[in-house]
């Protein structure tokens, strides 16, 4: 492993065979500020930087930001490596169960923690925006959601996120409708529908880069925070 630059973000990426870690690893790759400590996968021929088969084989004190893409069974392991070795964590993994999230909020009393279903600055700020149709009177809502055919949760984390969002505002909405097919790398549509208008807010990725970003960019933000459960709204604040 190459010595650390001075200042550079140490990170170790989990789920680095996985679409995202695979968008993560070559867009940090680019970045000299970043240096990729590890990379877990259980495919050993994975072509990644300093690949560990487990999270066990994680070099301990040299990580600054663990960054997880893989999936909710691989969850309570990576919580239990980063509380253990005081590091911080961001979490993009979507289809937690209820006990899942109970365990990111109590980890972030010890460690800062960043879990958001969506990385992209757009959708922190479409959320935002939700707050808005609270003076929308005598109105239905409906939220839309499209992604590829290999997309496991369903409705989407993002979906589920802006449902909360939306519910804060309005009150009880119904559940998320969700299309799967191709290759669309995510779609959430919220419709405000009134008898003589409408409003429909439209959130496009238009590629997998724009959540990598976002994961890195959360990662930059969270080293040297204290212990909490961050946002992606916190970032895109500050
Ligand atoms: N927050 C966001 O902005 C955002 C955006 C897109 C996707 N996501 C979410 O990110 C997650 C990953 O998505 P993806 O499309 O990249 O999935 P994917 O292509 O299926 O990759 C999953 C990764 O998880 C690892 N993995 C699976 N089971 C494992 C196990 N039992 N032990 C260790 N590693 C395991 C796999 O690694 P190996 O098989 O090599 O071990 C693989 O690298 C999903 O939850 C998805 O919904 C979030």
């Amino acid at each position: 492993m190459a010595k650390s630059k001075a200042n550079q973000l140490r990170i170790a990426v989990i789920g680095g065979s996985g679409r995202m870690g695979q968008e993560i690893l070559s867009l940090a790759a680019t970045d000299p500020s970043l240096e990729i400590v590890a990379t877990v996968s259980r495919r050993a021929d994975l072509p990644a930087p300093n690949v560990v088969r487990k999270m066990s084989g994680l070099p301990k004190g040299k990580i600054d930001v663990v960054i997880d893409f893989s999936l909710p069974e691989v969850l309570d392991e990576v919580c239990t490596w980063c509380k253990t070795n005081r590091t911080a964590l961001v979490s993009g993994v979507t289809g937690l169960s209820a006990a899942q999230k109970k365990k990111i909020s109590s980890l972030g009393q010890i460690i800062p923690v960043l879990w958001a279903p969506n990385m992209s600055v757009g959708v922190a700020v479409l959320a935002e925006m939700l707050a808005g149709f609270k003076s929308l009177q005598g109105f239905e809502f409906q939220i839309e959601e499209t992604h590829h055919k290999h997309k496991k949760d369903k409705p989407s984390g993002t979906a589920l996120f802006l449902q909360d969002k939306l519910e804060a505002a309005v009150g009880p909405t119904p559940e998320p409708l969700a299309i799967r097919g191709g290759g669309v790398f995510g779609i959430h549509k919220i419709w405000a529908m009134g008898e003589e208008e409408t409003i429909t807010l439209e959130h496009s990725a238009l590629n997998r880069r724009v959540f990598a970003r976002g994961a890195l960019r959360a990662a930059r933000w969270i080293r040297g925070r204290p212990a909490g459960v961050y946002t992606m709204a916190d970032v895109i604040r500050s």
